[in-house]
């Protein structure tokens, strides 16, 4: 079942106030925590970024939502770096929501939230086997699980969901982006359907069944545009295609490796990011040097930090992807 919003920020906050109430209707009015990740981004809303794990967007703010805690982030370039796909080492970062039930007790926890391949942060990809442990210990301790699917959803990964990907089935998926392929304003938080039941089992009298959503949820454009989405992703053949360039857009973002100042090449499905060695005087200044330079070049390039960030549009042609990176290795030649 689906609730729409308008935009990722939304979604969240839905996706953690349907667990909140979720776990009170079932009975277990105690769990009200939640967790969340280092280096985690989930928008903007005072719920997403009490969860999400970006320094700057949460140091302005105040205490936020009481109630949080965090897992370490997937990241340890020791162990990892370079690595093609998802890196081999790290599975037991998972382990860590053992220490947090065991801190404040199940009862106390209603969800976890992440993103299955984090973005914001400069693309950081789960270790083999990491999201499977997290549904398993969710699982084992009443724990909703919610994947933050606002960049993996949609063809993304080559699968429509990261979910697929993985292999991994969360509680609550919230998905934004190519939703509509941004042409609208609209975001979905998708829920199983024991949660739906549970809200659906009330008095029957009519009543509304969830205190939440906005003037503009379901808005008719909205759903104009994602329905005439859906089609050209199924007439094209778009996530199939994601799939079959996966490979390729892997192989020519690794042949950066040897390139001025990058620290880590990480990919998977259609994004890639390439971590640059910081400067010393001033993080993240390198990157923003790469993309004015590319931009006058005619590429657009994300940065985050000291990463470049790319996730391209899937209809992206391998001349395309070419240019892309000759262009990055051209502008790191350069940069100082
Ligand atoms: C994983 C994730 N969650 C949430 C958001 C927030 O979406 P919005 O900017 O539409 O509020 C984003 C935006 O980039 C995102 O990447």
């Amino acid at each position: 079942m689906f609730f729409f919003a308008n935009s990722g920020s939304e979604a969240v906050d839905t996706a953690l106030k349907i667990a909140i109430a979720y776990q009170r209707i079932i009975g277990q009015a105690s769990r009200t925590r939640f967790v969340g990740r280092e280096k985690g981004y989930h928008g903007v809303g005072f719920g997403g970024i009490s969860v999400g794990g970006m320094v700057n967007n949460r140091k302005f703010f105040g205490p936020l939502l009481s109630g949080v805690d965090h897992l370490p982030a997937t990241y340890n370039l020791e162990k990892n770096s370079f690595s093609k796909g998802q890196p081999k080492w790290g599975v037991h970062w998972a382990d860590e929501l053992e220490k947090i039930v065991n801190l404040h007790d199940a009862s106390t926890i209603a969800a976890v939230i992440v993103e299955p391949v984090s973005g914001s942060a400069g693309v950081i990809v789960p270790p083999i086997g990491y999201l499977k442990r997290l549904r398993e210990i969710c699982d084992k301790h009443g724990i909703l699980l919610i994947f933050d699917e606002v960049i993996t959803g949609f063809g993304r990964l080559g699968k429509p969901f990261a979910t697929e990907y993985f292999d991994v089935v969360p509680d609550m998926i919230t998905s934004a982006k190519g939703l509509t392929n941004g042409t609208v304003p609209m975001s979905a938080v998708f829920v199983k359907s024991k949660i739906y039941d549970a809200f659906m089992h009330g008095s029957g009298d009519g009543a509304i069944e969830l205190f939440h959503g906005y003037t503009y949820s379901g808005h008719p454009l909205a759903c104009a545009a994602g329905l005439a989405t859906l089609d050209v992703y199924k007439e094209d053949g778009l996530f199939e295609r994601a799939l079959s360039l996966s490979d390729y857009w892997e192989g020519v973002a690794h042949s950066l490796k040897d390139y001025p100042y990058v620290k880590d090449i990480r990919n998977l499905g259609l994004i890639a990011g390439i971590e640059l060695e910081s400067r010393k005087d001033k993080p993240g200044a390198r990157a923003n040097d790469v993309f004015a330079h590319c931009y006058e070049r005619g590429v657009l390039v994300r940065v985050t930090g000291d990463t470049i960030a790319l996730s391209p549009p899937l209809i992206i042609e391998k001349n395309e992807i070419n240019q892309l990176f000759e262009t990055i290795g051209e502008v790191l030649n350069k940069v100082e």
